[in-house]
């Protein structure tokens, strides 16, 4: 299976918006590793364009020095935060520029790209090209398009227009758009751009950081046609880099993890038809896994807003799992959320500091204690116990269930449903009071046994979530090879009798936010 992500522009810092697309797209990929599918996960950088050549151009370096430094903003803040990504796609890398030059080669050979003249309005702020749809009622081109000028120029355009019957047909027979409210959008879009062909180039007189057209020297290919060709480049196609990963192996049930404001058109339009044209087969197509937004307080982010927030502070202030379980926890995918620090701190003090944080504490402190670090389940066992075992096994199924159709947050919930499940039976139970009473020692040990065998459990479905925490549990549970199961594997008993835990130190301390002042 290949997962990619989008890949960010380079011409700012990394927010919020991008880390949860990596931690979703990461969480995703170490899932397919637990269910013993084999993955890779692209992501990388988008360098190129217009806006980039002209920040670079204010802070007096070139686009490359400009380019360097921005992506080590974002290489840092992943490895900070555990995204492990297999393949690295920065559009400035050669390997991908001569990937882009033969694919264009080889569209102009099949009659797919023509040349033609354009007279009309372009605004500079969107670089893009405006029609008299884009008036507003006044017939004026409002302040949204800043500075709108008149030119004519000679430009190359794709013939989207002779695939979007197809792509129509294709949408209306498959499954390809996650999660499926959003096609019925993507259709209505496709039936106001029918058609309508794409410009795919910039004259380098405009536009000079880019990459260039290999039968027109005078110009460079523009924005998506760099951008989409990412995710097939690094796969491996056309088979000429012997860096790069094999293409018929690796471009297998692709999944494009994008934000909803590049469905349409880029990723639902332009990249289907373009893989089409490049001679793709319908079972070739990728599945588009499109998410929500996150606002902030109800407001878009915004460099002029000043509310962009910064990842990498958050990580610093509250930790990686922290941050981590937010982002995975607080949006069901496809749904736009709300970001908010006190949410971010509630979440993780209610459900991992105290849930899980009590569950671990009582099944690991509890066997120091009262048996010596010795796990052993007595029979006969009691009907509490096998409730227990019970609840397990459901919260697996629902997990699985959720993290199959790329639910996050309901996976997480399917494991926290069994956590609760435990510190309630471990209530009933009170090992503590049962320990006092030296006829009930074999009963203090099954109750603990049942606990400790539901950590592992629950460690090895937290571990595409949280890894780090997910393998502090395997470890004071003493069990190195508990990460390496698979999900299927799972099943009641995994602690043999008479294993020994090691020493237990708490992996979800408590979040304490010194009292706010009044602002
Ligand atoms: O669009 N909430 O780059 P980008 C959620 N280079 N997701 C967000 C977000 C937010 N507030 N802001 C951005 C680009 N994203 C192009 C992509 S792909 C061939 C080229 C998501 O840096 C956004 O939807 O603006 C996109 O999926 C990703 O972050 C990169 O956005
Ligand atoms: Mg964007």
């Amino acid at each position: 299976m290949l997962l990619t992500t989008a890949i960010d522009y380079t011409n700012g810092s990394p927010h919020i918006g991008h880390a949860y697309e990596k931690v979703l797209t990461d969480v995703l990929a170490r899932y397919q590793r637990l269910r013993g599918k084999p993955v890779y996960f692209l992501t990388g950088v988008d360098q190129h364009g217009q806006k980039v050549e002209q920040t670079a151009a204010k802070e007096g370096v070139s686009p490359e020095e400009y380019v360097e430094k921005v992506t080590a903003r974002f290489t840092a803040l992943w490895d900070k935060i555990g995204i492990e990504y297999d393949g690295w796609a920065a559009t400035t890398d050669p390997r991908h520029m001569r990937c882009v030059q033969d694919i264009l080669t080889e569209l102009k050979e099949k009659g797919q790209l023509y040349k033609k003249a354009y007279n009309g309005h372009y605004s500079v702020r969107q670089e893009q090209f405006l029609t008299d749809r884009d008036r507003d009622e006044h017939g004026n081109f409002g302040a949204e398009w800043g500075e709108v000028v008149e030119i004519q120029e000679e430009n190359w355009y794709f013939k989207l227009s002779d695939h979007t019957a197809w792509l129509q047909d294709f949408l209306e027979k498959n499954d390809v758009i996650q999660p499926h409210f959003r096609k019925a959008e993507l259709i209505n879009a496709l039936t106001r751009n029918a058609g309508i062909d794409l410009c795919i180039s910039r004259p380098k007189d405009r536009l000079r950081w880019g990459i260039e057209i290999p039968f027109d020297t005078d110009y460079v290919t523009y924005v998506w046609f760099d951008a989409l060709i990412n995710y097939v480049s690094f796969a491996g196609y056309g088979g000429k880099e012997s860096s790069l990963p094999d293409f018929a192996s690796t471009w297998n049930n692709t999944v494009h993890v994008i934000g909803k404001d590049i469905m349409v058109p880029a990723h639902g339009i332009y990249w289907y038809c373009m893989l089409h044209a490049m001679g793709l087969t319908d079972e070739q197509m990728p599945t588009l896994l499109v998410h929500g937004w996150w606002n902030i307080r109800g407001e878009k982010m915004s460099k002029s807003l000043g509310n962009i927030v910064d990842p990498s502070e958050l990580a610093d202030s509250f930790g990686v799992d922290a941050l981590r379980y937010y982002l995975a926890r607080d949006i069901t995918t496809g749904k736009d959320s709300d970001f908010d620090v006190e949410r971010l701190v509630m979440l993780y003090n209610t459900e991992l500091a105290n849930e899980l944080g009590n569950l671990c504490n009582r099944a690991l402190n509890m066997s120091q204690r009262f048996t010596a670090g010795v796990l052993h389940c007595y029979f006969p066992l009691e009907e509490e116990d096998l409730g227990l075992e019970h609840s397990l096994v459901e919260s697996i199924n629902l997990y699985r269930e959720a993290m199959d159709h790329y639910d996050v947050s309901k996976g997480l919930e399917a494991i926290n449903r069994h956590v609760v499940n435990c510190n309630v039976y471990a209530e009933r139970m009170k090992p503590w009071e049962m320990n006092k009473d030296p006829e009930k020692k074999q009963r203090v040990a099954t109750v603990l046994y049942h606990l400790a065998e539901s950590v592992a459990h629950c460690a090895v479905m937290l571990s595409p979530i949280l890894p780090a925490a997910a393998a502090k549990l395997a470890g004071q549970l003493n069990m190195p090879d508990l990460l390496e199961l698979k999900l299927d594997d799972l099943a009641w008993g995994m602690l043999a009798n008479d294993h020994t835990i090691l020493k237990p130190e708490p992996v979800f301390p408590r979040i304490v936010i010194p009292a706010a002042k009044d602002s």
